[in-house]
């Protein structure tokens, strides 16, 4: 029997049907990422895997325990399944310390000397050790989750939920976490963490379930949903996360909103220095020197530049494309004399410049 076993789970609300029929059966020691587009239930599966929400129907055994049940032991069998949330939710009144020997203290009837201890011991396994007399606002982002989390393995759990761990962190918190949740699998430890950290699903999960209007829509090893996926709803949320993009719709963009996201974007597919420095100098020398300045001198109110990146590995190039189809009925600006110009300088930043179509140029970074 696996450790759980979900059959025709559904749940719904007045107005909206989170889960319509979820099946699912998780062994001892899998790492479970559970990836989907916004809204379509990931959240309330997690939820009501250790019942913080009540299922309409279906059933959900948890160690051969029926967690649907209504006479189910709900404080013992949350004991064995520890939770982490997107935002740490510690007490802040409490030292760090304290906030990991309150439940063993309640539940476990530890005395104060012995929870200490074992809080110690906690901390040294997220690497906090030091900051046992800190309080949580003395914490980076990063550290308070790392608390979050030895908190959640505070009454030895066989199972610990996350969801979305990281996704309230700066982009250089998010490492530190993961590297903490990767090191608790390699201890064997059952784990399901919703997540939108791509390369975490795919080298840190025995399995990905990939969840899409209310059903486990795939599930599988990650080379299947990352490489081979067998539906394309998969097939097309991997694409779309996989890659940046951007409109530029104005002849005004909004620069420092899409810099952001670029340089979130290289930083989550941990793109080199150089394949990112190389993206921003091509998005500030061809789409808005060139291609925006171009559609202001046009009078263009909305012009349509579409920037595409796509961060390679494994032998597969990162491409940054852009798409300025919508600009060639006016002569094509990249062929003026200064753009050559850049593109002088560009083609130096990168393998090769693509152009097999007019108003299309992929750049292959170096
Ligand atoms: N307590 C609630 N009452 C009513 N509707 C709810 C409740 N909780 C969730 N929903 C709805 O259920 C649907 C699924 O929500 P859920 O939070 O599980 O999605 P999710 O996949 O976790 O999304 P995200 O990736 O944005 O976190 C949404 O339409 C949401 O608005
Ligand atoms: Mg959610």
């Amino acid at each position: 029997m696996s450790l759980i076993e979900v059959s025709h789970l559904r749940k719904e609300y007045p107005n909206v049907i989170p889960l319509r029929d979820v099946n699912a059966k998780v062994d001892e020691g899998e790492v479970i990422s559970i990836i989907g587009p916004s809204g379509t239930g990931k959240s309330t599966f997690i939820r009501c895997l250790n019942r913080l929400e009540t299922p309409t129907s279906g059933s959900i055994l948890v160690d051969g325990v029926d967690m649907c049940d209504p006479n189910v032991d709900l404080p013992l069998m949350r004991q064995k399944m520890g939770m982490v949330f997107q935002n740490y939710a510690l007490f802040n009144h409490k030292l760090v310390a304290e906030n990991l020997m309150m439940a063993p203290m309640d539940l476990l009837g530890l005395s104060k000397q012995e929870a200490y201890e074992r809080a110690l011991n906690l901390l040294d396994q997220v690497g906090l050790r030091d900051k046992a007399l800190s309080w949580p606002h003395e914490l980076s982002g990063g550290q308070r989750q790392r608390v979050a989390i030895a908190r959640g393995l505070a009454m030895d759990p066989k199972i610990l939920l996350f969801d979305e761990p990281t996704s309230a962190l700066d982009p250089q918190m998010v490492s530190e976490v993961l590297s903490v949740i990767t090191g608790l699998a390699e201890r064997g430890l059952t784990m399901l963490v919703v997540t939108h950290e791509m390369r975490f699903a795919r080298d840190a999960s025995t399995r990905v379930f990939y969840m899409d209007r209310g059903e486990l829509w795939e599930a599988g090893p990650p080379e299947q949903i990352f490489e081979h996926p067998q539906r394309q709803e998969t097939h097309d949320f991997i694409f779309r996360v996989r890659s940046w993009e951007w409109t530029i719709d104005s002849s005004t963009p909004d620069l420092p909103a899409m810099e952001a996201s670029l340089a979130a974007y290289c930083q989550r597919q941990f793109m080199s220095r150089h394949a990112t420095n190389a993206c921003h100098h091509i998005v500030e020398e061809v789409a808005l020197e060139q291609l925006v300045r171009e559609a202001r001198n046009r009078k263009m109110t909305n012009p349509d530049i579409r920037l595409t990146l796509s961060a390679g590995e494994g032998g597969v190039d990162t491409i940054l494309l852009v798409d300025y189809r919508s600009m060639l009925p006016g002569g094509d600006p990249l062929q003026a004399t200064d753009a050559k110009l850049s593109e002088a300088i560009i083609s130096g930043l990168c393998k090769q410049v693509e152009r097999n179509e007019p108003g299309v140029v992929r750049y292959h970074l170096k």
